[in-house]
């Protein structure tokens, strides 16, 4: 499954990652929906900022593509810091975290994506740091080997993953802050097309914006990748605004159905419906099925599926539900 995706939410290239970055909201106010996390951040920034005190360490967690390293770009641009990113593979050796925490200053953030990626030798450095402000330090080798102790500035940590559950959790305790970011309605991501729209410059109606929205998959990258497409149909074919017309035309030529499903959610449905006859089926035998990877369909297939009530997760494995046959046409077969 190398054919790049259509509505992957996973970011696809250095070009994609450019608009993004433009499209990218630079403050609370204009990052759009996610109101429970928005309300207690503000809350928490201020609060920080008034007693003169480091943000509490944070963690966001949720499918790809929901905002998480934009919010947290926020947080670092809302308190006035800077802000280092990186991520946890990128982070091999202690000593590379080492480097990266003595290179802080003063209620900077260190953003480290996929946290729960972070090795055990690594994340045994993090502890000290985060608890106290503290960096132990092994210098030398064998017996004349000694520890030390160095300060650290105080710093934030904000750690992002779609992968709450594999956090250890002397981890996951040492985050003040944790917040799961949630699929977007589509009135929301309506206004994130609508903004995006103003920030490309291209004209887009009501209804235009709707229809993106409503097979966005709840992920505003997603949104902001299909507006893209649309763009380019609507400049091929038309004058470069976009209407409704244009953006059925387009969406139908990229195969994304009017829930924003394409092909592979549908081979998902289709084998639990037809060869799993309905039953419930384990993650890992539908995945070996259609020949994805579990954490795939967990991360990226699955929470829209849920979502959208035509899967629901039981004791007994995975279960299609009724709306997914008749989205599909099928009969139940009892
Ligand atoms: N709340 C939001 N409001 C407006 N745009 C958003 C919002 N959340 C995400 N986006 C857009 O979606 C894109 C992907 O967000 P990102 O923060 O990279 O997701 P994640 O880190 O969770 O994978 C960004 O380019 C941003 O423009
Ligand atoms: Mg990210």
């Amino acid at each position: 499954m190398d054919e790049e995706r259509i509505i992957s939410p996973e970011l696809e290239n250095s070009s994609e990652e450019k608009l993004e970055n433009s499209l990218r909201p630079k403050t609370l106010d204009e990052y759009i929906g996610q109101d429970k996390v928005k309300e207690n951040m503000k809350i928490y920034i201020e609060a920080a900022k008034k007693r003169g005190e480091p943000l509490d360490h944070c963690l966001f967690y949720g499918p790809p593509g929901l905002g998480k390293t934009t919010l947290s770009n926020i947080i670092s641009n809302e308190m006035n810091s800077n802000i280092k990113i990186t991520s946890g593979p990128a982070i091999e050796k202690p000593g590379d975290l080492a480097a990266l925490l003595t290179n802080l200053s003063e209620f900077d953030v260190l953003f480290i994506d996929e946290i729960h990626r972070l090795s055990k030798s690594v994340e045994e450095i993090l502890y000290p740091a985060l608890e106290d402000y503290t960096l132990d330090i092994i210098i030398g080798k064998g017996p004349s080997a000694r520890s030390i102790r160095l300060d650290l500035p105080k710093f934030t940590l904000i750690g992002a993953t779609t992968k709450a559950g594999s956090l250890t959790t002397p981890l996951r305790d040492r985050f003040g802050i944790v917040h799961r970011l949630e699929l977007y309605s589509p009135e929301d991501l309506t206004k994130i097309i609508k903004r995006s729209s103003g920030i490309l410059g291209v004209k887009i109606d009501d209804e235009a914006a709707k229809e993106i929205a409503r097979r966005s998959r709840g992920t505003p990258r997603i949104a902001n990748r299909l507006l893209k497409r649309v763009r380019d149909y609507a400049t091929v074919l038309g004058n470069g605004d976009i209407d409704k017309k244009i953006t059925k035309h387009a969406l139908n030529k990229l195969e994304i159905d009017e829930l924003g499903l394409d092909d592979i959610d549908r081979k998902i449905l289709e084998t639990m419906i037809v060869q799993y006859n309905g039953k419930p089926v384990g993650i890992e035998a539908l995945a070996t099925t259609i020949g994805e990877e579990v954490d795939t369909i967990e991360d990226v297939y699955e929470p829209y599926l849920i979502q959208i009530g035509f899967i629901a997760r039981t004791v007994r494995g995975r279960q299609v539900l009724p709306p997914a046959y008749k989205h599909l046409g099928y009969e139940m077969s009892n």
